[in-house]
C-alpha cells in the first residue's frame, strides 16, 4: 500500500512524534487502557501525574478490580467526570471474571464498560499491536481539514465518514505509530485554535489549508 497520507504522517511520527510518555513504556492492555480513559477528557500534562499515581497504587487490572470504589475515586479527584473511574473499576471486575485477560478483538473490548470503539482501536494497536483504528478529538480534527468534511462532525453521518476515513487511511503495518502519530499531529500541530500548519506534514494535500480557514472544520450543527 503506498498512501501518501499515511507515509507522510509516519514519516513526521518518527521525527517528531512523542516517544516518552509514561503509557508508552511498558504498553500493556491495562496500562494503555487507563491511559486511554485519562486522556479522553483531559490533557496529557494534566494526566501524566495522575496517571503515575493511579499505577503505583493500582499496578494490575487484579488490584484494581479488589479495591473498594471510593479508593478508585480518591485517585480520579480533580480529573472530573467520575463516571469514568466508576466505569474503569467495573470494567476492572469484567476482566478479572473473564479470567484476568483483556481481550484481544474489538467487540469483547467494545463489551467492557465505558470502552468505545476508539478506545477499544487504541488498545489494540497501542497494546495488542494489531491493527486498531482510532477517532478521538485529535483524529477527527485532522481528518476533518484534511478532506475538508462539511457538515455537523457530531451527525451520525459525517461520523460515518470520518469512520471510513480512519478505516482507509490506517496502515496494516507500522499500525502502532500510525495511531499515535495522528494524536500527537492533532495534539501538537493541528490544534483547535491555532493550528501550526507550516510544520505540518500533510499541509500540501490539506483542503482546508488549501481553502485558508483550516479552524472552521470539523463544523458544527448549523444553529
Ligand atoms: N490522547 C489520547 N490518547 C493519547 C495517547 N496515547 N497519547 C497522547 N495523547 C493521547
Amino acid at each position: 500500500m503506498s498512501d501518501a497520507f499515511t507515509n507522510a504522517v509516519l514519516a513526521w511520527f518518527y521525527e517528531h512524534g512523542r516517544h516518552d510518555l509514561p503509557w508508552q513504556q511498558n504498553p500493556t492492555p491495562y496500562r494503555v487502557w487507563v491511559s486511554e480513559i485519562m486522556l479522553q477528557q483531559t490533557q496529557v500534562a494534566t494526566v501524566i501525574p495522575y496517571y503515575q499515581r493511579f499505577m503505583t497504587t493500582f499496578p494490575t487490572v487484579e488490584a484494581l478490580a479488589a479495591a473498594p470504589e471510593e479508593v478508585v475515586l480518591q485517585h480520579w479527584a480533580g480529573l472530573g467526570y467520575y463516571a469514568r473511574a466508576r466505569n474503569l473499576h467495573d470494567a476492572a471486575q469484567q476482566v478479572m471474571a473473564l479470567g484476568g485477560e483483556f481481550p484481544d478483538n474489538l467487540a469483547d473490548l467494545m463489551a467492557l464498560k465505558g470502552i468505545g470503539r476508539s478506545t477499544a482501536g487504541a488498545i489494540l494497536s497501542l497494546a495488542w499491536q494489531k491493527r486498531g483504528v482510532i477517532m478521538d478529538g485529535n483524529v477527527k480534527r485532522v481528518l476533518s481539514r484534511h478532506f475538508a468534511i462539511a457538515g455537523d462532525s457530531s451527525s451520525a453521518a459525517i461520523q460515518a465518514i470520518l469512520w471510513q476515513l480512519a478505516d482507509s487511511h490506517t496502515p496494516n503495518q507500522q499500525n502502532r505509530a500510525y495511531t499515535q502519530a495522528m494524536m500527537d499531529l492533532g495534539a501538537t500541530l493541528c490544534t483547535r485554535s491555532k493550528p501550526l500548519c507550516l510544520y505540518c506534514p500533510v499541509q500540501h494535500t490539506c483542503q482546508a489549508y488549501r481553502l485558508g480557514t483550516p479552524t472552521a472544520f470539523p463544523q458544527k450543527k448549523p444553529s
